[in-house]
């Protein structure tokens, strides 16, 4: 009898589920998207229960066509979208708010007093973060302060905070965890110390009552109830999806880096077994704990990756399908001068703008939506590229001496080959495209996976990786300096616009 792993990616706008198989093949997969909830500009929620259907679904529907019973499935890994911020009652096991998710930043007062008040230090020496609305704790408490009684109930114990990794392992097992790689996104978690840091849960006034426990990346961390699956199923991997996206990328040794093209673009690179410092406005962020062993990584975090090319299909209506930019792009032979800068909330790594906002320059009266899509894929990669050369920075020092070499590209997005022809040109480094490119799901099910001995080490795994296209960077190097210096006054034109 066959046997799998079954992976549970549950991103910011789908739910998807892929079964392994021992060579790291996907066997089967089916996705769901999910609705967006936008209240008010700036506001970004989900509602729990559609996050836990639709990925109860598309597990179930996954199993269902491809005639696989639970017995198959050695265990299940999870992948999820980070920072979103999920509270519910422990007795009825219902959420008593939205999600609040990573993107949203009605946090962004409390960060701001909390910068004026002189803590952004002490939060990134404990966290690794910028003290940015992006993370859970704002979030958390913004929910606390505005659900009548929340904080009360919180302190008594009666209510439970996680991540969306909690959320699905409370409503598959019935357990409040989180992994460490979530964790460390929460802005509550001492990455150097791996536990919750009373001073943090002070300043934002959090009671520790509502906390997950704290697991390892890859440890059963229960069973699935058997109504679920018509058995029960070991969960025995989580991780946050761009951490995991990193291990399924098996870049495993310091130096290596992926960046996702997803809804936004997450560059990561390995860094060690130890918290690595940027001196760039970079994040230090933990990436996996595994066989008592943390590895860290170093993140650059965009908002507007794929999510500027689905605004060109949903907001501006140019095309009709995403897949139709590549060729739209592809009818100009360049952007005509045209820069989209999509701050649409803010600016992430390694801005951090809250009041940046989307911006349009450059036009002339030859421009056309061609260009606009061209400059749309561009912004993309120029985005990723600022934040290549802040690692770059951050990781050529005396300490550190590790030159990047090449960029793993996965996500949504990476199909697309002349958004990795012009990242390569404008990185100047290959931009390789694996074979899987659900490296996401990948790397939960191999942290999975190697909890219950389906594979035996992290080698093994690291030699199923398969490279399908290489992109070369041909990019004459004083054209690419012309274009990035472009790029940086579009962004300073985009910076402090919704400044009050
Ligand atoms: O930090 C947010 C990130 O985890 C979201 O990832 O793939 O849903 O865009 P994705």
């Amino acid at each position: 009898m066959k046997k799998y792993i079954l992976a549970l990616d549950q991103g910011t706008t789908s739910s998807r589920a892929i079964l392994f198989d021992h060579a790291g093949q996907i066997c089967g997969s089916a996705a769901q998207e999910f609705p967006q909830h936008y209240p008010q500009p700036g506001w970004v929620e989900h509602d729990p229960n559609e996050i836990w259907n639709s990925q109860l679904s598309v597990a179930r529907k996954v199993l269902r066509d491809n005639h696989i019973d639970s017995q198959q499935v050695l265990a299940i890994g999870i992948a999820n979208q980070r920072e979103t911020t999920v509270v519910w009652d422990r007795k009825t096991g219902e959420p008593i708010a939205p999600a609040i998710v990573w993107q949203d930043r009605r946090g962004a007062e409390l960060c701001e007093q909390l910068r004026g008040a002189g803590k952004a230090k002490l939060i990134a020496d404990c966290t690794g973060l910028e003290l940015d609305a992006y993370f859970s704790a704002a979030k958390l408490a913004w929910l606390l302060d505005h659900v009548p009684g929340a904080r009360e109930r919180a302190r008594h114990g009666a209510l439970a905070f996680g991540t969306v990794d909690s959320w699905l392992v409370f409503k598959l097992c019935g357990s409040h965890v989180t992994d460490v790689s979530n964790a460390a996104r929460t802005m509550l978690f001492n990455i150097h110390l791996m536990r919750w840091d009373q001073d943090l849960l002070e300043l934002f006034d959090i009671p520790a009552a509502m906390l997950p426990q704290v697991v390892s990346s890859s440890e059963e961390v229960g069973h699935t109830r058997e109504a679920l699956f018509g058995g029960a199923i070991a969960v025995a991997g989580i991780a946050g999806d761009q951490q995991a996206a990193t291990f399924g990328q098996a870049c495993h040794r310091p130096g290596m880096v992926k960046n996702t093209y997803g809804t936004g673009c997450f560059m990561l690179m390995h860094a060690g077994r130890h918290a690595p410092v940027s001196h760039n406005r970079l994040l230090s962020t933990v990436g996996w704990r595994l066989d008592g062993k943390t590895d860290y990584l170093l993140e650059g975090s965009v908002f507007m990756g794929g999510a500027t090319v689905q605004w060109l299909r949903d907001g501006l209506g140019l095309i009709k399908q995403s897949s139709e930019v590549e060729a739209l792009a592809a009818s100009v032979p360049d952007n005509g001068g045209v820069f989209l800068v999509p701050a649409f909330a803010g600016l992430g790594a390694p801005h951090w703008d809250p009041h940046a906002r989307g911006t349009l320059v450059g036009l002339s009266r030859g421009s056309n939506r061609a260009h606009i899509a061209r400059a749309a894929l561009e912004a993309i990669a120029f985005q990723s590229a600022e934040l290549m050369i802040a690692m770059q920075k951050d990781a050529n020092t005396p300490l550190h001496a590790v030159e990047l070499s090449e960029v793993r590209a996965d996500g949504g997005a990476a199909g697309n080959d002349l958004l990795l022809q012009f990242q390569a040109d404008v990185l100047g480094v290959p931009v390789l495209r694996p074979k899987v490119t659900e490296t996401t799901a990948l790397g939960a099910a191999y942290l999975a996976g190697l909890a219950v001995g389906f594979w035996d080490s992290v080698e093994e795994i690291a030699a199923q990786w398969q490279c399908e296209r290489r992109f070369e960077p041909h990019m004459a190097a004083e054209r690419r300096a012309e274009l990035m210096a472009q790029w940086a006054r579009a962004v300073a034109r985009s910076r402090d616009w919704a400044q009050p």
